[in-house]
Formats: C-alpha cells, sequence, structure tokens
C-alpha cells in the first residue's frame, strides 16, 4: 500500500498530471485497476412453474425465472467467463413458517435449482445462500423468539449447519451464511471436516450492515414478513461502526472461512479496503438490490448515463480491493466486456 509521505513528487511545471491523460493510449497504458468477466458473480431469482419470466418492479431488468429458463441463462453466465452465480429462491408463502422448515427440504426449490445447474452447468461455480429468511413468515434470517422479540442465535445456527449441508449434497460449491449469527462459520466448517467435506468453500458474508439497501431483494422474494422498523438490526452490522467489521472477518477466519464479503458495496467501500489491508485474503464486494436499482432508476430518468455510473461504481469496488463483485449487472457487463 502506498503511504502519502513515500510519494515522491515534482513541482509545476516541471511535473504535468495532464500530460499522462491525453490521450486514450497513455491513459489505458497507466491504468491501475482493470474490471473482467473473472469479477463478476451473477445473483438469480428461481420461482417455482414453468416458462416463468417474471418482472420485479423494483429491479428493472432482473427477473424471477422458473427452473426450465434459470439453467439457460446460467449456461449463457458461463459461456461469457462468468465464474460463479448466486442463486435465491422465491418461496411459496404456503411453504412459511415460524422455523423456516422448508428450508431443510432436501427438494426444496433452491436445491432443485443447485442440481439442476450442477447437472447443466458442471463448469461454473455455485454458491448458495444459508440464511432462513426466504423460508421464515416472519422474515428473519433465524429462529424468532416471538416472548422476548429475540433471534435465537445458537438454536439458529444448529439449523444452518443442516441447510448448509442440504445445499452440499444438492452441489453447491460455495456455501455464503448471509445470517449474520455468531459462530456459523465454525459450526458449519467443523460439520464440513466430519462429513468428509473438507472441498467445500465458505464465503462470508462477514460485514454486512443493516441497510436499507436490501428493499429490492426483500420485495423480489417476499421476505419483508413483518419484520418491522427495527429490522435485523440485532444480528446484522450498525452502519455507524468499522472495527466491528474487522473482528468479524478475523473471527471467521479463524472459524474456517474462505473468502469474506462486505456487503453493501458503495456506502461502505472504505471497509473493503480496511478488511483487505487488513487481512489479505479474497475480500468480494456485494452491490446490492437498492444500490443497482438506484443507478437503474436515476437512468431511465434520464438523470444518469447508467451505463456510464455502473461501469464506474464496479471498478470503484475493484479500486478499494475487491476480488470480485456480486452484482445484477453482472451479465450485460460480461456482454459488454466482450464486446469491447
Ligand atoms: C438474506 C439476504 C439478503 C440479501 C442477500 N441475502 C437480504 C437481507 O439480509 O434482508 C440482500 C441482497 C440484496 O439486497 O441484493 N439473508
Amino acid at each position: 500500500m502506498s503511504r502519502p509521505g513515500s510519494i515522491v513528487t515534482g513541482a509545476y511545471p516541471m511535473t504535468r498530471p495532464r500530460r499522462l491523460r491525453q490521450a486514450a493510449w497513455s491513459r489505458n497504458l497507466v491504468a491501475e485497476t482493470h474490471l473482467t468477466v473473472h469479477d463478476l458473480i451473477w445473483p438469480l431469482f428461481v420461482v417455482e412453474g414453468r416458462q416463468q419470466q417474471q418482472e420485479i418492479s423494483s429491479l428493472p431488468g432482473v427477473y424471477r425465472w422458473s427452473l426450465d429458463l434459470l439453467v439457460p441463462q446460467v449456461a449463457k453466465a458461463a459461456s461469457l467467463g462468468i465464474p460463479m452465480v448466486a442463486v435465491f429462491p422465491v418461496v411459496d408463502p404456503s411453504l412459511k413458517n415460524p422455523a423456516g422448515s422448508e428450508a431443510l427440504n432436501p427438494d426444496n426449490l433452491i436445491n432443485r435449482a443447485i442440481r439442476a445447474i450442477r447437472q447443466t452447468v458442471p463448469e461454473i461455480g455455485i454458491m448458495g445462500d444459508v440464511a432462513l429468511d426466504p423460508y421464515t413468515s416472519h422474515g428473519h434470517d433465524g429462529l424468532f423468539d416471538e416472548p422476548s422479540g429475540r433471534v435465537l442465535n445458537d438454536a439458529t445456527v444448529k439449523v444452518l449447519v443442516e441447510m448448509a449441508l442440504g445445499l452440499v449434497k444438492a452441489g453447491c460449491t460455495v456455501l455464503a451464511p448471509s445470517d449474520m449469527m455468531d459462530g456459523r462459520i465454525g459450526a458449519i466448517r467443523q460439520r464440513l471436516e466430519a462429513e468428509g467435506l473438507d472441498q467445500v468453500l465458505i464465503l462470508s458474508y462477514a460485514v454486512k450492515y443493516a441497510s436499507g439497501f436490501y428493499g429490492p431483494f426483500r420485495t423480489a422474494i417476499g421476505s419483508a414478513g413483518n419484520l418491522g422498523k427495527s429490522g435485523k438490526q440485532t444480528y446484522q452490522m450498525d452502519p455507524a461502526n468499522s472495527d466491528e467489521a474487522l473482528r468479524e472477518v478475523a473471527l471467521d477466519l479463524q472459524e474456517g472461512a474462505d473468502m469474506v464479503m462486505v456487503k453493501p458495496a458503495m456506502p461502505y467501500l472504505d471497509l473493503v479496503r480496511r478488511v483487505k489491508d487488513q487481512f489479505a485474503v479474497p475480500t468480494l464486494a456485494y452491490q446490492v438490490s437498492g444500490e443497482y436499482a438506484m443507478l437503474k432508476a436515476a437512468g431511465q430518468m434520464g438523470w444518469l448515463d447508467y451505463d456510464r455510473v455502473m461501469m464506474e461504481s464496479l471498478l470503484g469496488c475493484k479500486r478499494a480491493g475487491a476480488d470480485a463483485i456480486l452484482t445484477y449487472a453482472a451479465l450485460e457487463i460480461a456482454e459488454r466486456l466482450k464486446g469491447n
């Protein structure tokens, strides 16, 4: 990392920074950061049914796909060189209950989706979200104790371990716990070791903030439940904090995570940089639904040049230190990069 004190610079007029900016060739020559297709992870939504491509009103250009249409989308992503997809299930409300028990059904929607992808597109990484929110009637990521109003930590971890195992059995290669319970990475890693599943990667959502930017995602999968005003603040991080993020990452690495994630991205790029500098481990950024929606909406209004600000935002993540980025724009960006 460069320290300001170590930078040697001359003085005007002998030094003119604009010299290097005057032509495309010289700008390209000295560009420090590059976005490639290998930096992109594509989140997709899967829904029951056949021939379904459902529009999500708060995420223009993002769809809920039925399985028969989802798999060709993933195949397209793989053919463009996108290394990994993240699939999120839209669970029928009739299958939701306070315990989120559908999460443990070996034939639930997500496990069927993972099996189908693994079979048809074996070369792509499949990231499976480990959290109960798609399955719980209250919308929390864990077991909710009504009388105390608390999300129970250790009891939830036990369920998450079983859920994670189900995802792996279906063919998931990267477990991504997004629930923010304490100790879940260690519990999942220990269980994987005990089962002889030592090749399964864990991407921890280690630095996940209690953010308003998840709104369109919750609409997309119908997980807003009855979260109420306080939402997920008792387990997701306080946007005011950053030292705490380093402790979260340290714990998750000790417990056996291979990669860590900062989420959302743009309001938290300082954390991407701090985590990368401090730990030097694969650090990912999640450009979440609200970030995508914001850029898209302003583009549709004619207020911003969407293509340009999307690329600029992704480059910002990379410049901050991200090794890869989850973005709903992954496919369009991959196509654009190929065209270049
Ligand atoms: C579930 C989960 C969430 C997202 C990814 N996994 C939502 C939440 O925590 O409420 C959000 C992704 C996005 O907004 O794009 N634990």
